[in-house]
């Protein structure tokens, strides 16, 4: 029998519905899902085997539901990185900052209750805002793709949202939130009613600016994510995490299923916390080919939008997927976002990014314009 999604009684909200998922192609240069390309250090790869084996000597009892040791660490490296005090009951961590982003909507989302982000923007807030039974409202963004702070304000005002999500640096566009615009937004929130203020931050690492999490004392309506998929260079892993007030933490474990994160991954994520230092080193490098990238798109002619984080957006072409195609043709997979006019590239390492580079180069007639495409290679 020939059985699709919409013949089963599924909810109706997800009827004619397709899951999320960037193309996952064998092709010799893969930048289109903003993953640290340097694999993790052989000492590290040997320390998660030796953390790896002690869990599986205890794998016939569940994890630590609460994840302390892991969040106590977390709460550290936060500390470490930013001058602002975060303690191990400030942090939750989950499978990935998608679950956390989840957890959170589970928590203060819902039927009956809104979301907005400003798009474009990080597509999975409005999928996992539709899969929790959340309504989701696509907030405004300037020409620029900056915030556009007096109408992002409007739409809180008039929409009442019980979530706003902000991230920053922004995906797919690069772009930094500034602080002030956050606050404006946390205001402008808690004016319409009490609702929760999401900054997602899982480029941070890669930004110019600093992280925000200061802005989170007094503020207890406020939560920063972040995740180890990026610069950490784990995106295999599956850890995200968040910081908060410690209520925000008590709440989001009336949601959070029983021993969510395994033995194994908690095990692994410490691991990788010991070589911190290590795995960050990598982050200066791709912010370098990051901002070579930007230099070289500019100088052959494309439009870039600044950016802060591992990627960035260029453009603008009449039909932005026929260029993905014929640059995909090169044996190079960037992203389409769906984004008219724009495609995204994750740096990658500076082979990778010439091998891009020359791809682009190729095609560079399709700057702006209704392009003849060059001759395609016989094979
Ligand atoms: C802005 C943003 N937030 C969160 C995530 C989710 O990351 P993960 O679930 O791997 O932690 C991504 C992944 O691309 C992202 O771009």
């Amino acid at each position: 029998m020939n059985l699709g999604i919409d013949d089963l009684p599924v909810r109706e909200e997800l009827r004619g519905k397709s899951p999320y998922g960037a193309p996952q192609l064998d092709v010799p240069v893969r930048l289109n899902t903003n993953e640290n390309p340097y694999p993790l250090p052989e000492a590290l790869v040997e320390r998660i085997a030796e953390r790896v084996r002690e869990a599986a000597r205890n794998l016939n009892r569940y994890p630590d539901r609460d994840a302390v040791e892991l969040r106590t660490r977390l709460a550290k490296y936060l500390t470490d990185t930013s001058g602002y005090e975060v303690g191990t009951a400030n942090v939750w961590a989950a499978n990935g900052s998608n679950e956390v982003i989840q957890q959170l909507l589970q928590t203060f989302g819902g039927p009956g209750r809104t979301a907005i982000g400003f798009e474009p923007s990080y597509s999975m807030h409005g999928l996992i805002a539709r899969g929790t039974g959340t309504g989701w409202i696509s907030g405004p963004r300037g020409e620029d793709f900056t915030i556009d702070l007096p109408a992002a304000e409007k739409a809180v005002a008039e929409h009442r949202p019980d979530v706003v999500f902000i991230t920053t640096p922004n995906n797919p566009t690069g772009t930094a939130v500034p602080a002030e615009t956050v606050l404006a937004l946390y205001e402008a929130a808690q004016a319409a009613k009490p609702s929760m203020v999401v900054v997602d931050e899982a480029y941070i690492e890669f930004s110019h600016g600093d992280s925000l999490l200061p802005l989170l004392e007094g503020r207890p309506n406020l939560v920063v994510s972040r995740t180890m998929s990026k610069a950490f260079g784990a995106a295999g892993l599956r850890l995200g995490y968040l910081a908060a007030h410690p209520a925000v933490v008590d709440a989001v474990q009336l949601v959070r299923l029983p021993y969510h994160l395994s033995a194994v991954t908690q095990a692994t994520a410490l691991a990788a916390l010991e070589h911190t230092d290590t795995l960050l080193k990598y982050v200066e490098q791709l912010k370098s080919e990051r901002d070579r990238l930007v230099g070289e798109l500019l100088a052959i002619g494309y439009e870039v939008t600044a950016s802060d984080a591992n990627f960035v957006q260029f453009g603008r072409f009449a039909d932005s997927h026929e260029v993905w195609q014929h640059i995909l043709d090169r044996g190079v997979l960037v992203r389409d976002n769906g984004v008219p006019g724009w495609l995204r590239v994750t740096a990658g390492t500076p082979e990778e990014n010439d091998a891009f580079l020359d791809a682009v180069r190729e095609l560079k007639c399709f700057v702006g314009g209704t392009p003849t495409p060059p001759k395609e290679q016989s094979s």
